[in-house]
């Protein structure tokens, strides 16, 4: 008798000191939470900002970058815990990662979208959960623009429009003209945003150019690899092509060696034109060689806006349903300069 009551007693108290006083203390909320790199929330961080973010992957250069300016401001001296999941490519992890949130009850949900549609039902469970959403890079097409508080990366048809003002400013400089351009576009992820917007705008400003010839545009992934790949694979198909269009740097680096294994001659007077996006430090280095004669910057450093937004609803400030990063296009006449101011950084 004496020993059950013991063992009740004992029982009891277990659960008082690891689970109901912990509760009582810092409630239920922010205790249980892990970090990526298995960092634990502990009871000390409690005011702490929860942030989820799924990120696409870490297919470029440019992504890494991406990756790198959320890690930066999301740091416990900031006043955040982050939980960072790398989808590796998969829409289908990008709707776990969000579901591992939503049941974590984070604060806030921050996601690069890996293509535009199948998003409404996963969007509308954090809605219900009452988390905000907010979108980076690419964006989403939903029925009800209320899944998401706002979005926040490049004006993908701008980036395209500046990539065919950079290629008319480019065939205006050479000495031979064509009576044919002939030009092949690599095109990164299907659905992707960025890949929709780029070659929206690219095209119209080649529809106003009757001798702009579009070969074909085909889907190289946003990867050097696929680039290299699908390089070799044009240059067999087709006899001339006159100018690249490849939608993202990675994929330029893989058809620069696609196109030097052949000896084929990349810009100067009568050399293909590549005209890029991203603008990352070494595909710079190559617009300063004369490799690459454009490259349309894509602004990577969206954590800063991301953390500017999450304040400002903190203080119950309204926040509008877009802003844009600001961008602008590398040639050999700025290049040298801007490599110079950012190794001086
Ligand atoms: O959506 C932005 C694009 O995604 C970048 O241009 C590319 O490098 C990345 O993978």
């Amino acid at each position: 008798m004496k020993d059950w009551t013991g063992n009740r007693i004992r029982c009891f108290l277990t659960v008082l000191v690891f689970f109901l006083i912990p509760y009582l203390l810092f409630g239920c909320r922010k205790v249980s939470f892990e970090s990526s790199e298995g960092d634990a929330i502990t009871p000390m961080d409690k005011n702490l900002i929860v942030v989820g973010v799924s990120q696409v992957g870490s297919e470029s250069v440019w992504r890494t970058a991406n990756t790198a300016s959320i890690q930066k401001v999301f740091t416990k001296e900031n006043g955040y815990f982050l939980i960072f999941k790398n989808a590796r490519q998969k829409q289908e992890n990008q709707i776990k990662a969000i579901r591992s949130f939503i049941s974590q009850r984070v604060d806030y949900i921050v996601f690069s979208p890996i293509t535009e549609t199948g998003w409404d039902t996963v969007l509308q469970e954090a809605k219900e959960a009452n988390i905000p959403v907010i979108l980076i890079d690419r964006k989403v097409k939903v029925q009800d623009d209320s899944l998401y508080v706002t979005w926040i990366g490049s004006d993908f048809i701008h980036e395209g429009r500046m990539a065919g003002e950079a290629l008319e400013e480019c065939l205006s400089q050479r000495k031979n003209t064509k009576d044919t351009v002939h030009i092949a576009i690599l095109q990164g992820t299907k659905g992707a945003t960025s890949t929709l917007g780029r070659t929206q705008g690219f095209a119209s400003v080649a529809e106003t150019h009757k001798n702009w010839n579009i070969l074909e545009a085909s889907d190289a992934q946003f990867t050097t690899a696929k680039g290299e790949e699908e390089m070799e694979r044009l240059l067999k198909r087709y006899k001339t092509i006159d100018v690249l269009i490849s939608q993202n740097d990675d994929m330029t680096f893989g058809a620069i060696e696609a196109l030097q294994k052949e000896k084929i001659p990349i810009g100067g007077e009568d050399g293909i034109i590549i005209i890029s996006f991203d603008a990352v430090k070494n595909a710079l280095k190559l617009v300063e060689e004369g490799l690459i004669a454009a490259d349309v910057e894509c602004n990577p450093n969206q954590g800063e806006y991301v953390e500017k937004v999450i304040k400002k609803m903190e203080s119950g400030e309204a926040v509008a349903k877009l802003y844009f990063v600001p961008e602008r296009v590398f040639t050999r006449e700025n290049v040298s300069a801007h490599l110079l101011k950012e190794s001086g950084e």
